[in-house]
């Protein structure tokens, strides 16, 4: 069943923002890249690091601490020394508000 829940209202999320929300299922960050909205598990799969904070490289975040890469939009991971994808969560926009489903 899904588990819509608010992350912020869409005028704060622009384009080449980005968003980090604490839920029951992690910490998740939310995406908007060039008007599309992505939302990924923060936690990188090497060593637990968090990843909003990365640097952006087109639809690829890098973590910052071991350079890992994940694509944005769904979670892939996509370069040593990670190797496992993270987890994607389905988003939406509903009555101008930015909503992630948690329980995917
Ligand atoms: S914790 Fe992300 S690459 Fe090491």
């Amino acid at each position: 069943m899904s588990e819509w829940i608010d992350v912020a209202a869409a005028d704060d999320l622009p384009p080449g923002s980005r968003k980090v929300v604490s839920t029951e299922a992690g910490d998740i960050a939310v995406f908007n890249l060039d008007g599309e909205l992505y939302a990924i598990e923060d936690v990188c799969t090497h060593d637990g690091g968090e990843l909003a904070s990365g640097e952006l490289d087109g639809d690829q975040i890098i973590c910052p601490r071991h350079g890992a890469r994940f694509c944005v939009r769904n979670g892939k991971c996509l370069t040593p020394p990670a190797y496992e994808d993270i987890e994607a969560f389905p988003v939406r926009i509903e009555n101008g508000i930015v909503q992630i489903d948690i329980d995917d």
